[in-house]
């Protein structure tokens, strides 16, 4: 099995297969998470715990799925992607902006929240887009990262290996584009162990670092403030 990408690579990489598979992404992600995670991405706007009316950027939004959510809730959505395909097929009336998550095109302190779904394992590197979400977020605002995770339990880890290793690869090959969908099993070696990531937005500038686990551990959700005291990271 060949290595994945890192680097520019791996950003270039990225891009195009999402740019492949934006026609039917929303299928395939309804099919293969039985719709769960329609739940996770409420739950998502929920941890934000924003005030309506405030200012929120769907960073890495794909076809803008949280956008609804966060407009459901009253707040208001940017969506930022760096795929052109993904942000064609969006279904949001939000503002959209093609840009990459390590240079993102808002001023410091200028918006109070920023959501991220399912795209951790996308990013060039951790560090540096956590540090870009600290300086555009005004002190107090609030972050809520979803993505994918792996179950403690051994039995569901086990269980949840098939499926992800095996079954949503076929679904994903019957219903769009099959190397896409095998890759996405293998992304999750990206992710850093849950200490090392809280650890990392930390770092970044951050304070009330919390973990959730959703569905018995199959996604998770990290939720933070802005710390004032460190505001000029
Ligand atoms: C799995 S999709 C998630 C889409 C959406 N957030 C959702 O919840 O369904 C990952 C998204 O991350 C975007 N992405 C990957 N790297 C990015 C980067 N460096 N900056 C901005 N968006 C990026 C991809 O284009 C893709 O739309």
């Amino acid at each position: 099995m060949s290595a994945l990408p890192e680097g520019d690579e791996k950003r270039r990489a990225v891009q195009a297969m999402f740019d492949t598979i934006a026609p039917r992404y929303d299928l395939v992600n309804r099919v293969m998470t039985l719709r769960m995670d329609v739940g996770w991405r409420r739950r998502t706007v929920r941890d934000l715990g924003l005030r309506p009316g405030s200012l929120v950027v769907d960073l890495a939004s794909g076809t803008g799925d949280l956008c609804h959510d966060l407009e459901r809730a009253g707040l208001q959505p940017i969506a930022v992607d760096l795929s052109f395909g993904m942000l064609h097929h969006a279904t949001t009336a939000a503002p959209r902006v093609q840009g990459d998550g390590l240079a993102l095109p808002f001023a410091d302190r200028s918006v109070d929240g920023v959501v991220c779904g399912f795209a951790l394992r996308n990013f060039v590197a951790l560090p540096p887009m956590l540090a870009e979400l600290a300086r555009v977020l005004r002190p107090g605002g609030r972050i809520a990262l979803l993505d994918v995770s792996v179950p403690s339990n051994a039995l569901l880890r086990a269980g949840h290996g098939v499926y992800f290793g095996r079954v949503v690869p076929l679904i994903g090959g019957l219903l769009s584009d099959g190397a896409a969908y095998r890759y996405l099993p293998r992304s999750v070696a990206y992710l850093p162990a849950p200490a090392e990531l809280l650890g990392m937005v930390h770092e970044a500038g951050f304070t009330c670092v919390e973990r959730a686990q959703l569905s018995t551990g199959i996604s998770q959700l990290i939720s933070a403030t802005r710390d004032h005291e460190r505001s000029s990271l």
